[in-house]
């Protein structure tokens, strides 16, 4: 079976879905690897670096979607709008596609790709179960986001982040506001110590206290009633409105006194709760600066704009939208590993067996046979199953 990766042709993005430590695994197991020509040098992955590892170069994107029975993609047509379509025609009835795909935000995808009889796989529905850790990409790569976002505010911030006893006098360490302390928080919080900031941190779920205090931060406890803040996922819930406005009023104090604001407060298949408003903005300190992690669900921070940096009195709010691409060599390495565990759990002796028992090919498959089959992507489609 072959086992194809394209060129990735998002705007702005870096990675590639495979990576030369990767190939000789797949081949272990029957899969042989083609790979688009020039498609890792983005991430640092070099066509040669690829063919020792035993992988097969393709001249063109058409020739490896030929001759490819599954694709891997960093990101399949939903995760990228337009310039994923023109895949669409590449494909054939009976291919295998694995890639995010955004099927919750954009399950028209989901139904094109379906319509071209393509058998599509999400990496945005791995389960988070133990099973599934491997294959948890949402994770790997919050986990850079919340690394790189910290590291953007250091650039910006006119401030150093440490204290330091220096014989011009004493500098005092940056203030660092996280709010949400999910995979991306929890790495912000760590980030940011390492740099030597003062920080501390809030989520709606009470059990992250413990976690955000083993990093070395404060945990701000907001006075907030709520008899469920968490599901059965481990996800927040979503909250009422009358709930945020009590948040907002809660965390204006500490939002005012941080140099450093870190968002990433997001419920799963909902809008992203606005949690810093433009009067919260206006307290802080002119030269701050915030990160929305979460503007392109919406944003938590009223001013923010999707990979926009805008300036709002004197705070400089950033919300960019794909921070892994950034570090595409270790955003590709990790993302490599999650999409072929995922793979080798579909194989077989060489070729894929779908088993619609097990629940993480249950939770991932979007579409086969022409058809949307996840219930979640066909209810936003009107079609139950
Ligand atoms: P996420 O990206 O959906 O949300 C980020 C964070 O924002 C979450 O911690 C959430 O509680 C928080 N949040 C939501 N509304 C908020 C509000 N109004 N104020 C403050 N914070 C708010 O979540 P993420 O980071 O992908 O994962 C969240 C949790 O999922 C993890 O902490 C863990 O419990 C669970 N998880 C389980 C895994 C597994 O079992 N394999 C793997 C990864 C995560």
């Amino acid at each position: 079976m072959i086992v194809g990766v394209p060129t990735e042709t998002f705007p702005g993005e870096r990675r590639i879905a495979t990576i030369p430590a990767v190939v000789p695994a797949l081949a272990k197991s029957g899969l042989d690897v083609l790979i688009e020509a020039g498609a890792g040098e983005s991430a640092g992955f070099t066509d040669a670096a690829f063919t020792d590892k035993g992988a097969q170069i393709a001249a063109g994107r058409a020739r490896l979607f030929a001759d490819a029975d599954v694709i891997l993609q960093v990101r399949t047509l939903g995760a990228n709008p337009v310039n994923g379509r023109a895949d669409l025609e590449l494909l054939r009835p009976g291919q295998t596609v694995i890639g995010f795909s955004e099927p919750l935000g954009e399950p028209q995808s989901a139904r094109d790709l379906a319509a071209r009889g393509a058998t599509a796989f999400s990496m945005e529905l791995i389960p988070r179960i133990t099973r599934a850790q491997s294959m948890d990409a949402l994770s790997s790569m919050a986990t850079i986001a919340g690394y790189k976002s910290v590291l953007l505010a250091a650039e910006m911030l006119p401030r150093m982040f440490p204290m330091m006893m220096t014989a011009a006098g004493t500098i005092t360490p940056a203030r660092v506001f996280i709010v949400g302390a999910g995979v991306a928080g929890l790495q912000a919080i760590a980030s940011a110590r390492r740099l030597g900031a003062k920080v501390e941190a809030y989520d709606v779920r009470p059990a992250v206290k413990e976690q955000v205090e083993s990093l070395g931060a404060t945990f701000v406890d907001l006075p907030l009633d709520t008899d469920e803040s968490e599901d059965m996922g481990g996800y927040a819930k979503a909250q009422d409105e009358a709930f945020y406005a009590r948040q907002r009023e809660m965390m204006a104090r500490v939002v005012s006194a941080s140099d450093v604001v870190v968002t990433t407060a997001l419920i799963p298949g909902r809008p992203a709760p606005t949690l810093v408003t433009d009067e919260m903005v206006a307290s802080m300190m002119p030269g701050s600066v915030i990160v929305d992690l979460a503007a392109e669900r919406g944003g938590n921070v009223e001013p923010s704009r999707p990979d926009e940096t805008v300036v709002a009195h004197g705070v400089t709010v950033l919300g960019p939208t794909n921070l892994p691409a950034t570090v595409p060599f270790h955003a590709s390495q990790m993302y490599a590993k999650n999409v072929s565990a995922l793979l080798l759990h579909l194989v077989d002796d060489g070729a894929l067996r779908i088993d619609l028992e097990d629940e993480i090919t249950q939770g991932t498959l979007v579409s086969k046979d022409g058809e949307v089959v996840h219930p979640r992507v066909r209810e936003l489609l009107d079609s139950p199953a």
